[in-house]
């Protein structure tokens, strides 16, 4: 889901740094063999998240959502040479090592395979930029433990807080809708935290950039 006029996003990506021949290799893939492919991330996003990881000079990310490792690459591929990546799925796919190899970032890349709620708490360390993408209705209980892990001046990044503009439904409205209900839940949650630096940038479907003002 996009909210902005296609033409003026194909334009924004074609003045935009764009992610390796690779990982549009990876992309072009995705959307040709999965029928969810509409969960990538896009050049766009990729091109963002490259940006801000590059002003943080992030050294370690997290991500909740390998899907088949498009937005992990394009992370990837804007860390430094001694930086890392871990991202956690369900499942991984078989073809997404391939391109990570072939990208000549892989040894960034340290996949985990679980629920993300399972795994994150056994992961040492700090994290520069936490991206949650994974299921909805755990987008809370996800944020507290992104927090907990959070390096003093890192960066919580939210996909899909838009939710393809279903946030805007009364509750009634999505009461049969458990995702929407917890999206929604979900940026309630974090405008009311007043401790939180929060901007919520209608790129895509929606991205939360969540910091907090006092480093600790
Ligand atoms: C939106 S996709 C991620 C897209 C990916 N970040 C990209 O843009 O290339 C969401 C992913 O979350 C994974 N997921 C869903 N529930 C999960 C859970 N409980 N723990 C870990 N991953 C989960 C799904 O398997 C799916 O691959």
């Amino acid at each position: 889901m996009s909210f902005i006029d296609p033409k003026i996003e194909s334009y924004s990506i074609e003045m935009s740094t764009r992610p390796s021949s690779v990982c549009e290799a990876l992309e072009v893939h995705t959307r040709k063999n999965e029928e969810m492919s509409q969960m990538l991330i896009g050049p766009l996003e990729a091109s963002f998240l490259g940006l801000l990881l590059r002003s943080l000079r992030a050294k370690r990310v997290l991500e909740l959502g390998t899907f088949t490792g498009y937005s992990a690459l394009a992370m990837a591929e804007n860390l430094e040479e001694d930086g890392e990546i871990h991202t956690i799925d369900l499942h991984k796919k078989d073809y997404t090592e391939r391109f990570w190899l072939e990208s000549g970032h892989s040894k960034k890349i340290h996949s985990h395979l679980g629920p993300a709620l399972d795994v994150l708490p056994k992961l040492a360390g700090t994290f520069d930029l936490v991206f949650i993408d994974a299921d909805k209705e755990n987008y809370i209980k996800y944020f507290h433990l992104a927090e907990q892990k959070l390096s003093p001046h890192g960066v919580i990044v939210v996909d899909n807080v838009l939710w393809s503009g279903k946030v805007l439904k009364s509750d009634v409205e999505l009461q049969d809708d458990s995702s929407s209900l917890a999206v929604k839940r979900f940026n309630e949650m974090i405008q009311k935290r007043t401790d939180l630096h929060k901007t919520l940038l209608p790129i895509r479907d929606g991205i939360f950039l969540i910091s907090r003002k006092v480093n600790k």
